[in-house]
């Protein structure tokens, strides 16, 4: 089925200027950007996304990071998109991720991984909701 996943470009790849090489792999992969734009999260509003995390160790670091530096969040739409997009992305630490994924190819770290993307129908519908307006969204 057609489905709307969240994405956030992460600091450690809009630093390097690696927006439009990321996209460039989404597009490729048949999913759309249906929504984007660039906003710098204070810590407080990563630690709310990011609430799920609060008592992994890296947690403050994690927050302290993505509020770092812009990112970009989008909304991506496609053929059973959220299982295409982490296949897209690759493994979380890069060293694991397999050839030609975005994180494989423009990783630092487990931590500076470049990208997020959503991880179930659920936690998909509410992290656009945290970002986006209905309006902001054009499929
Ligand atoms: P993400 O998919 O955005 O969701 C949780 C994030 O926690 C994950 O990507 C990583 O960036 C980060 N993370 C996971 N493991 C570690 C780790 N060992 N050290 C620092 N950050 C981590």
């Amino acid at each position: 089925a057609i489905q709307r996943t969240f994405s956030i470009i992460k600091p450690d790849a809009t630093k390097r200027n690696l927006t439009g090489a990321i996209n460039a792999k989404i597009e490729a992969a048949g999913l759309r950007i249906i929504a984007q734009k660039r906003i710098h999260m204070t810590p407080a509003q990563a630690g709310h996304f990011y609430a799920v995390h609060k008592e992994r160790p890296f947690y403050g670091e994690l927050c302290e990071f993505m509020a770092s530096e812009p990112v970009v969040v989008q909304v991506l739409e496609g053929e059973n998109a959220i299982a295409k997009y982490r296949e897209v992305m690759g493994a979380t630490d890069p060293a694991e991720a397999a050839a030609g994924t975005i994180r494989k190819d423009f990783a630092v770290s487990k931590g500076e991984n470049s990208v997020h993307g959503s991880d179930a129908p659920e936690t998909a519908a509410e992290e656009i909701a945290y970002f986006f307006a209905g309006l902001e969204l054009v499929g």
